[in-house]
């Protein structure tokens, strides 16, 4: 609440940068679509803020965060891509519990995103195979450390398990291309509920858009912010 109060003070002394027309119809709340809309311009422009997400899980000891990259938007069937590795904690996470909660915040803009819904990893199949072209050579050797990601290395050295080094040997070597084709996994979110706040110093403002399953439809509710 004391960030709150410290946010509307700094925008009642500085007026908001950027300014202009907000992305949605003036006057109103932002609908679903507006805010599918916005998603899909994150996931497309690698500098908009709300493109690195943070993704919440429900650890063994509680939940988890974690930042990953918003790589393609469907608004048709309400889904987020994410990329990992199957190692990953996460991973293991989302076994024992598929129920997921993202947030994105843009701080030039003052607005925050969060959502809810449910999440598939698959790391097999033609569409895999199909993002997994995509993804920049150098980035691929993200996945082709012979350890999990999030294991102890021995001596602080990455040569002991870490990814190749790019231009090394290990890093040309088509078997460390393969191992890591085995380990990218495509992390998927079917988002049920989104929750939008923009603060403002003429007065936050606050939304609830919720899934409707039986009706196929968004349902829109402004809330106290
Ligand atoms: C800006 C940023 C972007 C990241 N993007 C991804 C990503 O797209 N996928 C991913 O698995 N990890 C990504 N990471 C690393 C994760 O935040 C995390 O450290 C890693 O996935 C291990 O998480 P886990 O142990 O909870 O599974 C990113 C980290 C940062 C700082």
């Amino acid at each position: 609440m004391q960030e709150m109060h410290d946010t509307m003070w700094w925008l009642h002394r500085n007026p908001k940068p950027g300014g202009g027309a907000p992305w949605w119809q003036d006057g109103c709340m932002p609908t679903a679509a507006d805010l599918w809309r916005q998603l899909r311009r994150a996931s497309a422009d690698r500098h908009h803020p709300w493109r690195v997400v943070a993704l919440c899980t429900q650890g063994a000891d509680g939940p988890r965060a974690r930042s990953v990259i918003l790589r393609q938007v469907h608004e048709e069937d309400r889904r987020l891509v994410f990329y990992t590795d199957r190692r990953s904690h996460k991973v293991h996470e989302l076994a024992q519990c598929d129920r997921v909660a993202l947030l994105c915040w843009d701080p030039r803009h003052q607005q925050q995103l969060r959502m809810t819904g449910q999440a598939a990893v698959d790391g097999s199949g033609d569409a895999v195979a199909a993002h997994w072209a995509t993804v920049p050579e150098r980035a691929q050797l993200d996945y082709a450390s012979p350890l999990p990601p999030g294991s102890p290395l021995v001596d602080g050295s990455s040569e002991q398990g870490g990814p190749p080094a790019p231009g090394g040997a290990a890093a040309q070597d088509p078997t460390t291309r393969l191992r890591a084709r085995g380990h990218f996994a495509v992390l998927q979110v079917q988002v049920c509920e989104m929750d939008f706040l923009e603060l403002d110093r003429q007065g936050h403002q606050r939304c609830r858009q919720v899934w409707v399953p039986s009706r196929s439809v968004w349902e829109g509710q402004p809330l106290v912010p």
